[in-house]
Formats: structure tokens, C-alpha cells, sequence
């Protein structure tokens, strides 16, 4: 078990996309094929590192990348730059036969229950740990450090969506403070949603 004194929060460095790519595609919750590793983490890490590399932070023990947080600030930017951005590349890798085609491909989309969010709850996150360096306290200390850092920026809320199936990550957002939201949710389309007040 790795001692947490012995890991460093730092942002995100362009080299650090292959171990980002590699820890969001082993913490999925989806039964996603290793050929589809990458364009999985072209949907849900890497805009966000060529986006908004500032509100992007790594967990290290020395050189090795143990975990991740990747946010923005304005979810309707990010939105509007992966349609731009993202898509076309993501076209590319991901035909409409593909079993996950609409969650690879709506990037560029705003579901109604984001949407009604935003006024209060701009920003958004996405956060992965090794499975080896959990229970450490180091998820606690990225999400701090997001959150510090859109403060400073005077952003005045933030939104994540979570899997139904997935308590344990549900309890840890509890735990920083964020609420569960009232609504219908599935595995993977159609998460719940959870926000936080900042400042
Ligand atoms: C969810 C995740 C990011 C949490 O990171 P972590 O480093 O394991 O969590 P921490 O050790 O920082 O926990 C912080 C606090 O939350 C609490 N917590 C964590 N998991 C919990 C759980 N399942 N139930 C209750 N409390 C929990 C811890 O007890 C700790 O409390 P403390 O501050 O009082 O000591 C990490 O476990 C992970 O990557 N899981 C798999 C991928 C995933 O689900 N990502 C989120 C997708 S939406």
C-alpha cells in the first residue's frame, strides 16, 4: 500500500496523456473493448487536458501517475469545443454499430437535466484513482484542489454525473460535500447527478 505522504498533486503535464488514458480506460464501468482505449478517453479525459489544462491535476509517486482529475470551468464551452474539436476525430474511431456509439459521439450535446443545471453549477469533473492507491485520501486532495482552483477563478458551482451502480464513488462526493439530485438515472447514459455550491 503506498504511503500518501508519498504522493504529489500537480498539474497536468503533456506527458501525461498516456497514463491518463491508460487509468480512465482500467477505472471504466462499461464493458468497453482495449480497442476502443482510446476514443474512451477522447470522450471523457483528454478534451478537458487540451481544453482547460489548468483546471487538470495529477496525483504522482515520483514519475508514475497514480490518479486524475480533469474539469472545466463552462460546461456549455466544452460542449461546444468538443463538437468543434473532438467529434470529427472521434467520428473517425467510432461508427454508429459500436454498442456505446451515442455516449462516444454526444460530447458535443447537452442533456436536459445538465442543462437546467448550469445557472448555479458551471463546471464540471471527472476523477479515476489506480485501483491500488484508493482509500488514501489522495481523491479528496485532487478534488480540493480542483475545486480551489475554479474558486480562484470565481466560478460558483460545479456538477458531476455518476453512475447509479456506482455507490461507493456516490459516497465519496457525499463525504466533499456534494448532493445527490433527485431524477430517473441508468448505468451509463442517463447517470444521477451531484452538485456543489463553491466558495
Ligand atoms: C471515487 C474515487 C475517486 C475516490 O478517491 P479515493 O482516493 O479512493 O478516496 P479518498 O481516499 O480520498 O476518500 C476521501 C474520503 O471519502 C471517504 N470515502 C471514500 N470512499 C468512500 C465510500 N465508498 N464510502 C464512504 N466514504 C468514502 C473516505 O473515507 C475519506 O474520508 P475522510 O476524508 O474522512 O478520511 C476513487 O475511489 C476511484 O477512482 N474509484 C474508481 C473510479 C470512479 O468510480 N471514479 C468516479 C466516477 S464518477
Amino acid at each position: 500500500m503506498p504511503d500518501p505522504n508519498d504522493v504529489l498533486i500537480r498539474p497536468v503535464q503533456p506527458s501525461d496523456e498516456a497514463a491518463i488514458v491508460d487509468i480512465c480506460y482500467e477505472t471504466r464501468s462499461v464493458d468497453i473493448a482495449e480497442e476502443g482505449k482510446y476514443a474512451f478517453a477522447l470522450r471523457w479525459a483528454l478534451p478537458y487536458l487540451r481544453d482547460d489544462p489548468q483546471f487538470c491535476f495529477v496525483a504522482v509517486i515520483g514519475e508514475q501517475v497514480i490518479g486524475y482529475i480533469v474539469g472545466t470551468p463552462d460546461t456549455k464551452q466544452q460542449v461546444l469545443n468538443f463538437e468543434r474539436n473532438i467529434l470529427p476525430e472521434m467520428q473517425t474511431l467510432i461508427d454508429g454499430s459500436h454498442p456505446f456509439a451515442n455516449q462516444f459521439l454526444n460530447g458535443g450535446k447537452l442533456d436536459p437535466a445538465v442543462t437546467e443545471l448550469l445557472d448555479d453549477y458551471p463546471a464540471h469533473l471527472h476523477i479515476n484513482m489506480t485501483s491500488d492507491c484508493r482509500g488514501l485520501g489522495v481523491g479528496a486532495r485532487l478534488i480540493k484542489e480542483l475545486e480551489h482552483q475554479l474558486i480562484s477563478h470565481n466560478v460558483t458551482g460545479i456538477h458531476l454525473g455518476v453512475n447509479k451502480q456506482n455507490m461507493a464513488a456516490v459516497r465519496f462526493y457525499q463525504h466533499q460535500g456534494y448532493d445527490l439530485r433527485e431524477g430517473e438515472a441508468d448505468d451509463f447514459a442517463n447517470p444521477w447527478m451531484m452538485t456543489k455550491t463553491l466558495g
